[in-house]
């Protein structure tokens, strides 16, 4: 039996999440194990009714699973960033999900946008690290008149710096650091080097050591350390405008790639984009020896909520990856399996070309589950 915590969230993140139980209680079924779902109700609609983001109490209980499985967050109503920053984020950190696995995987029957390219050639996985760089939120935002202390700060820093007095008729300035340490990259870069010993062996970097030369010039020092210690890996160095180039030229390069944060958050809606679209990208954020959550990279399409027509595929393949966290290796796998039959059979929602819904797509594949796949 295991106990894993759901969080539906806004939009079409319920729908989503409850096609993706269904799924999971069915892989359960099937392989002989239970789940026990706790429900969270966090999101859009309860922070404009109570102020609540997720308190200090949720984080507590949350704490105690070691799994999260988690819809979408993201509505209208909110300034973008307060739900992002207060419920996501807040997880990813307080819970240390220090690995964000993001599998690029063209599964069978789906299209691709990369003319000449199929399932052979488009199998990587993007393992972002997912607790510092430019997301740690140090930052500010200021004008003249105002907090003249930093502003005093900033400007010393571009005298020292650029001989520069840039600011002085700065109206209004803002700035954002990113952090990378040792021990946060050497943490992300094993995961990533032990996960390309169970493939193909291959670890490619991305970096912008050429013009961010502190971070990821520490970035690719630990890079080197860590690959002395894997000889068998195969490496390289890519910088990120250039590995956006390869992903789209030649994808089958790229076995694991390792990215800072930032970064690893554009390249993967990229490599969502090129195994299939958005509804079908899955993503774990995984603390291995702590509390891991689950999702589909996508947002919550707010304009389709509640219409039953949202692709689940992304959350229930993040439901695969749940399973293999657990342990449940041979059912993650079925998980996967079953999509891809559920396509092959045309049980697809519209922005795959079909006509079912969410609950159908669903429904579906817990049915060819349940049937002994
Ligand atoms: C993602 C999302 C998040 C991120 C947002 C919603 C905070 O874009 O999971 O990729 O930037 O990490
Ligand atoms: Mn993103």
């Amino acid at each position: 039996m295991y106990k894993v915590a759901s969080i539906g969230g806004d939009g079409i993140g319920p729908e989503i999440i409850s096609s993706g139980k269904t799924v999971l209680d069915a892989a359960g079924e099937r392989f002989g194990f239970d789940i026990e779902w706790t429900d969270y109700d966090i999101g859009a609609d309860r922070y404009l009714a109570t102020g609540d983001l997720i308190t200090e109490e949720e984080l507590a209980e949350l704490k105690g699973y070691r799994a999260i499985y988690f819809g979408a967050i993201g509505d209208d109503r909110v300034t973008p960033g307060i739900l992002e920053k207060g419920i996501l984020l807040a997880m990813r950190f307080a819970f240390d999900q220090y690995i964000n696995l993001r599998p690029v995987r063209m599964l069978a029957g789906t299209q691709t946008p990369l003319a000449g390219k199929g399932p052979d050639d488009i199998d990587f996985v993007v393992v972002r690290e997912n607790t510092e760089d430019f997301y740690v939120g140090i930052g500010s935002r200021f004008t003249g008149g105002h907090e003249k202390k930093q502003l005093e700060v900033i400007r010393d820093l571009y005298q020292v710096r650029f001989g520069l007095d840039v600011t002085t008729d700065a109206e209004e300035i803002a700035y954002q650091i990113g952090i990378i340490t040792k021990e946060a990259s050497a943490r992300v870069m094993d995961y990533a080097f032990s996960l390309a010993m169970t493939r193909e062996k291959k670890v490619s970097s991305v970096d912008k050591a050429n013009v961010l030369s502190d971070v990821y010039g520490l970035w690719r020092d630990v890079f080197t350390e860590t690959a002395g210690r894997y000889p068998e890996v195969t490496t390289e160095f890519n910088f990120v405008d250039a590995v956006t180039m390869w992903f789209v030229k030649n994808p089958e390069w790229f076995d694991v790639v390792v990215t800072p944060n930032m970064f690893g958050d554009i390249i993967t809606d990229l490599g969502a984009m090129i195994q299939g679209g958005l509804g079908l990208a899955p993503g774990g954020n995984i603390n291995p020896g702590g509390t891991s959550m689950f999702e589909p990279i996508h947002g919550s399409a707010p304009k389709y909520k509640g219409m039953n027509r949202a692709n689940p595929l992304a959350t229930i393949w993040a439901g695969s990856l749940l399973l293999d966290h657990l342990g449940e290796h041979t059912a993650a796998a079925s998980v996967v399996s079953a999509i891809e039959a559920s396509i092959a059979a045309g049980t697809t929602t519209v922005d795959l070309g079909g006509s079912s819904g969410t609950k159908e797509v669903g429904d579906w594949i817990a049915g060819y589950l349940l049937k002994g796949h």
